[in-house]
């Protein structure tokens, strides 16, 4: 789509400039919206790293960052020159003062130099243990004064447990304003999960069957096929429910269940999420075991290559107990979706990458055809596909052509590559238009956070208190452990398989 408004001049800080997500993710990002048209005509970048190297090296390391990992692939020579013409690398101490002094006279000689005082976005890509340092300092060289033209982005992790988030949101929150902050959950820029909201309040269709009377249950399955790769230290203290569950699961559950907005603003969307999450029925400490599971990868197969457990990945202790698996059950206790469970799952090394939401119906009240009709009964579903092969599908039941009455059931498809042809902006290119927009809709509020760590409190609580003795207790490459599978079974269910895995299954051999 043909840019309309392009934001107003920017200057974009990232501190973490010389890091992984700055290389893989932000930079590809800036630089496909570059491409693209949609950044400010006016930008400048300026990076921010402890790391001394030169402003060659440090173009040379993007480059070769958007050769790899652009979704558009090696960038061109003339086009990749005129963008790295608007980057200017700085090594700098966080914990020093007079780099942000250094900082806030660049900010202002660009914005001199534009002719206005430029919006300006501090972008904290960076671990979490540097956050507060940071900010204090930009609050003290008073380059979060501007409410209106500054703007600061933090990544997750968002504290580790409720006690850290809202600590981190107190400290945020005492030298920036709510309105400045934009607390990034990738999954909420991802193409297919904004469409849920307009697949849902788009339509008239759906919206007057997505309740109680017409949904048995909804499952949220969100499978990596990857390990834990070089991450071993951040995951060995973080876990499957803090790095996936927190924020990504329950997000895509909030949009599920969420209030039809009365508006498309920001803090209206943002309230009726949060709405959900309060209404998630409390887990009691004696339930944890009977409604949330855990796993951890053992050695095993993936795509025809052994790979290796859990324990013996890299900075991984040889007795872990971190979790690469969770899955767990939960209520929404309210009018439209009481006694409904939601099951979500997620892990590492499954046996494909898919993330995937079913809706699963009730049946027909009434069997009006003969048993001898119905070759495959099976109830309504909805399949909405987040990735790989991002679309959604309508399960329902079909005559068999031929003489007599057969039922089995046939799926009607919408596949966004076939669509709408174009291929859809990263989830990163659609957030940093966002922040640069001012538009906060898909950032995550302080009180959003904060509730989401309250919901999986009692479970991260429960898996503390007992260390799981069963670890490793799922083969890499398969579906989790045998527990996952009782979870869901105990209530006369089972998981879905999602599609790509379903289509492999499938394949001729
Ligand atoms: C991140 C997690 O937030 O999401 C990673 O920290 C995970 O562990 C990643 O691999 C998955 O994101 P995506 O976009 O590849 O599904």
């Amino acid at each position: 789509m043909e840019p309309t408004t392009r934001p107003q001049a920017t200057v974009i800080t990232i501190f973490g400039a010389a890091g992984d997500l700055t290389r893989r993710k932000l930079v590809p990002a800036l630089y496909n919206l570059f491409l693209d048209k949609w950044l400010p005509e006016r930008f400048a970048v300026f990076g921010l790293d402890v790391k001394e190297m030169s402003q060659d090296e440090w173009c040379l390391r993007l480059r070769q960052g958007v050769d790899e990992f652009s979704r558009q692939g090696k960038a061109d020579d003339a086009q990749w020159q005129s963008f790295a013409a608007h980057l200017d690398f700085m090594a700098a101490d966080f914990g020093d003062a007079a780099a942000y002094t250094r900082l806030g006279e660049q900010i202002a000689a660009q914005s001199k130099e534009w002719g206005g005082e430029a919006n300006c976005i501090f972008y904290l890509a960076i671990p979490p243990s540097l956050i507060e340092t940071i900010v204090r300092q930009l609050g003290q060289a008073k380059l979060s004064h501007d409410r209106e033209h500054r703007r600061i982005v933090t990544e997750k992790p968002f504290g580790r447990d409720l006690d850290s988030a809202s600590a981190l949101n107190r400290m945020l929150i005492a030298v920036f304003d709510e309105s400045q902050i934009y607390r990034i959950d990738h999954y909420l820029g991802k193409e297919t999960v904004q469409n849920i909201l307009a697949f849902r309040f788009a339509n008239a269709l759906f919206e007057p069957i997505w309740d109680r009377r017409y949904i048995d249950h909804v499952q949220i399955t969100v499978g990596e096929q990857v390990g834990v790769e070089h991450r071993g230290a951040y995951y060995e203290h973080a876990g499957a429910l803090r790095d996936m569950v927190q924020n990504h699961l329950l997000q895509i559950l909030c949009l599920i269940a969420m209030e039809p907005p009365v508006s498309f603003n920001a803090d209206e969307i943002r309230n009726k999420k949060v709405d959900v999450l309060c209404a998630i029925r409390p887990i009691l400490p004696s339930e944890v075991h009977h409604v949330a599971v855990r796993g951890q990868y053992g050695r095993g197969w993936i795509e025809g290559q052994r790979v290796n457990r859990y324990r013996d990945e890299p900075d991984v202790a040889p007795d872990s107990s971190a979790e690469t698996f969770a899955a767990i059950k939960l209520f929404v206790d309210n009018w439209r979706w009481q006694d409904v469970p939601f099951y979500l799952r997620t892990g590492k090394r499954l046996p494909a990458r898919a993330s995937e939401v079913f809706i699963q119906f009730r049946p027909v009240p009434h069997q009006s055809f003969p048993p001898s009709a119905v070759v495959d009964w099976q109830p309504n579903r909805l399949v909405i596909r987040i990735q790989p092969k991002e679309g959604i599908g309508l399960r329902f039941q079909a005559k068999q052509p031929g003489q007599t009455m057969h039922l089995s059931p046939v799926e009607m498809s919408f596949c966004y590559q076939d669509s709408f042809k174009a291929s859809a902006p990263e989830a990163y290119e659609t957030l940093l238009l966002d922040v640069m927009r001012g538009d906060a809709t898909l950032f995550m509020r302080a009180d959003q956070i904060e509730t989401a760590w309250s919901v999986i409190t009692p479970i991260l609580d429960g898996w503390e208190a007992v260390t799981p003795a069963d670890f490793p207790n799922y083969q890499a490459g398969s579906w989790g452990p045998e527990a996952a599978e009782v979870l869901i079974a105990q209530d006369g269910r089972s998981w879905l398989m999602p599609t790509v895995a379903a289509d492999a299954e499938n394949e001729p051999s």
